[in-house]
């Protein structure tokens, strides 16, 4: 049997770390990437198909060339405000190109595909921690996108039989502990690179996005997982699908941190300082995340190596340091 996955995105940030977890555990990760947001360098696991999903031939071809076992698919765009401005783009890409993804697996017979979808499905929390019997209310279209794939999973499960995992990740953050991987999106809107970089420039004060939310501190508290830990999931995602139908599984540590308290943190691990700045908040920003995993430790056997947060801010500092070529 081929030990061919195929990874859509897989040069992406989340794409690439789990295609070195793939790759580690005896797969050859395939990469379908366009490389709008993702890089050449970051596919060092096996080969790298360039092309776009909406290229219906390039697909085809290349489940005809290397007759993938299973998908996972994590090409979408991913930018929150930009698909309130131009929802056709996210719906294009993040909906209809998925459809054209199932099509092509559906042609080809290939019926196990792990998604990456998000904790954005969940809109505004009722209750935290979110457990994934929250009802779904996402309040803008990359959120929807993410909710309508789910459905269109659930349906060709019960059409067609296709088998699926959706993972919800709540912030994913860090980078490959070896230094062979790392965050890198243009632009870059994830608050841990970002206060690195405002540690090591210096030049820009951080932005934080309401100082007056009902928290302790006044800042915003997101749930923050190690990349490494979410590539594994996915790794585990595969495994379940053998024998199970679906499942949807929140991946978080549970834990609700500020985000003063990242920066206390990156202050601790750089030993230097950061200037930030009160910004306004964000529309449609809720004031807290934080994920329940039990469900996905209890059926995936998930369990983050890396959960404390100097890990995870280390390794994204080393990360930066090595590919930013300065001494951590
Ligand atoms: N980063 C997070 O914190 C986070 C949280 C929740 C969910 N997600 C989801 O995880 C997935 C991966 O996120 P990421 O941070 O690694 O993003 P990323 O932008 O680094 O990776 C996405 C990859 O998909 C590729 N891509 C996009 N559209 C494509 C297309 N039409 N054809 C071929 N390739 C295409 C890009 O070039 C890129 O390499 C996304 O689906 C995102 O919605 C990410």
């Amino acid at each position: 049997m081929s030990r061919n996955i195929l990874v859509t995105g897989g040069a992406g940030y989340i794409g690439s770390h789990t295609c070195k977890a793939l790759h580690s555990a005896g797969y050859i990760p395939v990469t379908f990437d366009n490389l709008v947001s993702g890089h050449k360098w970051a596919v060092q696991w096996g080969p790298l198909v360039r092309a776009d999903l909406k290229d219906r031939d390039a697909l085809g071809l290349c489940f005809e060339q290397f007759k993938p076992e299973g998908v996972i698919h994590f090409a979408a765009f991913a930018y929150v405000g930009e698909s309130v401005t131009d929802p056709a783009k996210y719906y294009a890409n993040n909906v209809a190109n998925t459809i054209g993804l199932l099509e092509a697996m559906r042609t080809y017979g290939c019926r196990r595909i792990v998604f990456s979808s998000t904790c954005a499905v969940y809109g505004i929390p009722k209750v935290l921690p979110l457990t994934e019997s929250h009802p779904s209310a996402p309040i803008n279209p990359y959120g929807h996108s993410k909710c309508f794939i789910e459905q269109i999973l659930t349906d060709y499960g019960t059409a067609y039989g296709l088998r699926h995992v959706a993972l919800r990740y709540f912030n994913a953050a860090g980078a490959d502990p070896d230094g062979d991987l790392g965050e890198d999106h243009d632009p870059e809107t994830h608050l841990i690179p970002l206060a690195l970089r405002a540690c090591r420039h210096g030049t820009r004060p951080l932005t934080v996005f309401g100082t007056d939310w009902d928290t302790p501190d006044g800042t915003c508290i997101r749930d923050y997982i190690h990349v490494t830990d979410l590539a594994a999931a996915h790794l585990l995602a595969m495994g379940y699908l053998e024998t199970n139908k679906d499942g949807r599984f929140n991946l978080g540590n549970g834990n609700g941190y500020s985000v003063l308290d990242i920066i206390n943190a990156i202050r601790e691990v750089t030993g230097q300082e950061i200037r930030w700045q009160a910004g306004s908040r964000r529309a449609g920003d809720p004031s807290r995340l934080v994920a329940d995993a039990g469900l996905a430790k209890r059926e995936l056997g998930w369990s983050p190596c890396y959960p404390d947060m100097t890990d995870i801010i280390c390794h994204a500092w080393q990360w930066m340091a090595k590919h930013e070529g300065f001494l951590a």
